[in-house]
């Protein structure tokens, strides 16, 4: 009999008990095979030796004591409200390396998630958006590398922190992925025209309500159709609540705790900004 671990009890079980419950309406089948392999750890050995690697770097950078400059363009913490020069211009703070890999990354069971979603699903064109230290990155440009197809181009606000996750990639040789700095206001449009169509998007920086639902319009233009979107921290304050509660109901979607994930048709698709209050 499986044992189950802690982060399927806590992440996957409801949901996928849901999902069944439901009959998985309107889940493409690789969603729900990829779904499946993260809860129950499928991997084969390929995938098990790539995700080990991301792993041990991971843990170097979580020893790391090295301090670095951390320009934050996103929206601080869940209750606060920058000013429009705090957003414009960043915020800027001296942070011990170790403590943003720990707190910022996705941890490892998540990082499986997405590197199943990839291996699945088999995108071509992939966007993430808030790199940090490249550790979701890498979960995604791994899978992209073991699928021998697809590219991944993920875009970092901070230069130190940029610089970092090129490092990450570099130390795994994964070479289909390309780390952009620079605030999404500058450097998503390129992204998007150099990736189009685009077939996966991971949004993991800048957690507010409007600035992730104008995101959703920014990008959509670009998607392919059936484009697997995921988004996360959808309960990290009450207005990525309310953000991820509009584009759930417009498109089709499943609801894994802090992570949304989004099945993008362009026959049905809906505007997830246009009925904001
Ligand atoms: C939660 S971290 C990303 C973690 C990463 N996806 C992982 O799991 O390994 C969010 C990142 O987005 C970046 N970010 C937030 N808002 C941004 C913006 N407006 N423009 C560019 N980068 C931004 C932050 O600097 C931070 O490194």
């Amino acid at each position: 009999m499986l044992a189950l671990t802690e982060p399927i009890k806590a992440n996957l079980l409801q949901p996928l008990w849901l999902l069944k419950k439901s009959g998985e309406v309107g889940l493409p089948p690789q969603i729900r095979a990829a779904l499946r392999a993260t809860a129950w750890g499928r991997d084969t050995a390929d995938e098990r030796q790539s995700m080990a690697a991301i792993e041990a770097v991971r843990q170097t950078l979580e020893r790391s004591d090295r301090v670095i400059q951390f320009v934050d363009y996103g929206a601080g913490d869940p209750a606060e409200t920058l000013d429009d020069g705090e957003a414009e211009g960043g915020v800027t703070s001296d942070r011990r390396l170790g403590d943003l890999a720990r707190i910022a990354s996705k941890p490892p069971f998540w990082g499986r998630f997405l590197f199943h979603i990839i291996r699945h699903c088999q995108p071509k064109g992939c966007i993430e958006m808030g790199t940090c230290v490249g550790l979701s990155a890498a979960y995604i440009a791994s899978a992209l590398k073991l699928n021998k197809s697809g590219r991944l181009m993920t875009l970092e606000g901070a230069p130190a922190l940029a610089d970092i996750a090129r490092g990450t990639l570099g130390q795994l040789d994964l070479t289909c992925a390309e780390v952009r700095t620079g605030r999404f206001s500058v450097t998503l449009d390129p992204a998007l025209e150099a990736m189009a169509p685009v077939e996966f998007a991971f949004i993991d920086g800048h957690h507010d309500e409007v600035a992730t639902l104008n995101y959703l319009e920014q990008i959509k233009p670009h998607l392919a159709d059936g484009a697997v979107l995921v988004f996360d921290d959808i309960a990290w304050s009450e207005g990525m609540g309310r953000a991820w509660r509009q584009i759930a109901a417009a498109y089709a979607s499943v609801e894994l705790r802090n992570v949304g994930l989004v099945i993008f048709r362009q026959t049905t698709q809906g505007s997830a900004a246009s009925d904001r209050h």
